[in-house]
């Protein structure tokens, strides 16, 4: 196993030729390559309109019946302004509840904090756990915002080699291994890009490890509910010390919706209701509505539905990858992802996926983001060999990709 250490911050060095007065150093931030992807898929919709699109990591259906029905009652009768800083107690009701359907689990709404999107989620707590300067771990491969957001807030990211042994997930024994123990881990449970999850047994000796050493735990549960005959423990089941990040951006289907939140340990609930206060005000009132029902039993259908769907493409996709002459990859768990190993393709998956966009219109996406090339680190899980396909979309469109790749070679 092999920690790697990135340059400090992967940000330019001060007084470099990138950094004018102007610009700080952490604007200097890395780019999430996959929006470069999606660019590209929309030119060549507008020049060719052939793009089967297996690129961007959300659904392909629109929220919820129940949730469009609501906020439409609510655009005529309520004022829509903003709403308590963490969210009414209206939607942190209702996902108190939600755990408690779905995991048996009590969880007072004063321990949620409803979030811009799960991304606003983690700059609160980035900012309100870690000091300037404090190592936070994480897998590598990995979903590379947090990696850029905790740069980005002068963190200094430890990432650890995890490989197709140990299905890309963080081990116990990795973190015995490091010379003293992080400020935080962060966990993805199912994972972007793999869609692994972590064994329930290995994810409570993870927060046993964590509460033992002062490291937060912080539980990125966003993919929940979208699994393929395993269940998804939640770290609150075996520790209240960690902290679980929930979204509804993907199995409820509402990623333009910017809904998150966060399940809090009470010492960080003031200092997460004063971040987002004065960072954001208050997540989109409109948005908590449709949440509400979203949340509700009444979506469950519709939203199970989708995973049905899923389950067939991710099928399909195994079935057929093999054609290209795929066969590294960990079966995913959950999610919609599918990382694949296309070494024996490409030594440089931003041009071959590009190549691949403009032979066939066929978009996904270069594993660089999830895992770039490191100093030291371990060079089989370097992302320029790899690639991430979404399955979120229609079957019919995941058969005319694999077809078209097919041919491709
Ligand atoms: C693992 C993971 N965490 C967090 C996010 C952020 O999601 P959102 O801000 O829509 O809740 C994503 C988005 O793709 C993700 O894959």
């Amino acid at each position: 196993m092999d920690i790697v250490t990135p340059d400090p911050a992967r940000l330019a060095p001060a007084g470099s030729q990138r950094v004018s007065r102007r610009v700080s150093r952490r604007g200097t931030v890395e780019p999430f390559h996959v929006m470069e992807v999606l660019k590209a898929a929309a030119a060549r919709a507008a020049s060719h309109g052939d793009v089967v699109s297996l690129c961007a990591g959300q659904p392909s259906t629109p929220a919820p019946r129940v949730a469009l029905d609501a906020v439409q009652r609510a655009l005529r009768t309520e004022v829509l302004g903003y709403t308590e800083a963490v969210g009414t107690l209206g939607i942190r009701r209702a996902i108190a509840e939600h755990y408690d359907r779905s995991y048996g689990l009590t969880v007072d709404p004063d321990a949620v904090a409803v979030t811009t999107g799960s991304s606003a989620a983690f700059t609160a707590l980035f900012l309100a756990a870690f000091e300037l300067g404090d190592t936070v771990a994480m897998s590598r491969p990995g979903y590379p915002a947090y990696r850029n957001t905790l740069t980005a807030l002068g963190c200094r990211v430890l990432e650890l080699d995890c490989g197709l042994q140990e299905r890309y997930q963080p081990t116990v024994a990795m973190l015995d291994a490091l010379p003293e123990p992080p400020a935080g881990l962060i966990l993805a449970s199912p994972a972007n890009p793999t869609g692994t999850i972590i064994e329930s047994t290995e994810l409570e000796a993870i927060s046993r490890w964590c509460e033992a050493h002062g490291t937060l735990l912080v539980s990125d549960e966003i993919y929940h509910g979208i699994s393929y005959g395993r269940p998804c423990a939640s770290a609150w089941e075996t520790s209240r010390e960690a902290v679980v990040v929930g979204s509804l951006s993907k199995f409820w289907s509402m990623t333009g919706w910017r809904v998150g939140w966060l399940l809090l340990p009470e010492a960080l609930r003031r200092p997460v209701e004063l971040l987002v206060g004065n960072l954001n005000i208050c997540p989109p009132a409109v948005s908590q509505v449709a949440g509400i029902a979203a949340l509700s039993p009444a979506a469950r259908p519709e939203l199970e539905a989708h995973v049905e769907r899923y389950a067939v493409n991710r099928d399909l996709l195994l079935e057929r990858l093999p054609e290209i002459g795929v066969a590294r990859m960990a079966p995913p768990d959950g999610a919609f992802y599918l990382y694949c190993d296309v070494s024996h393709l490409t030594d440089d998956s931003t041009r071959w996926c590009r190549e691949v966009l403009d032979a066939t219109g066929v978009a996904v996406t270069p594993g660089v983001d999830f895992a770039p090339a490191v100093p030291g680190g371990d060079p089989t899980l370097d992302g320029r060999a790899f690639m991430r396909l979404c399955f979120a979309g229609t079957t019919q469109d995941v058969a005319t990709a694999m077809d078209r790749l097919a041919a491709f070679g």
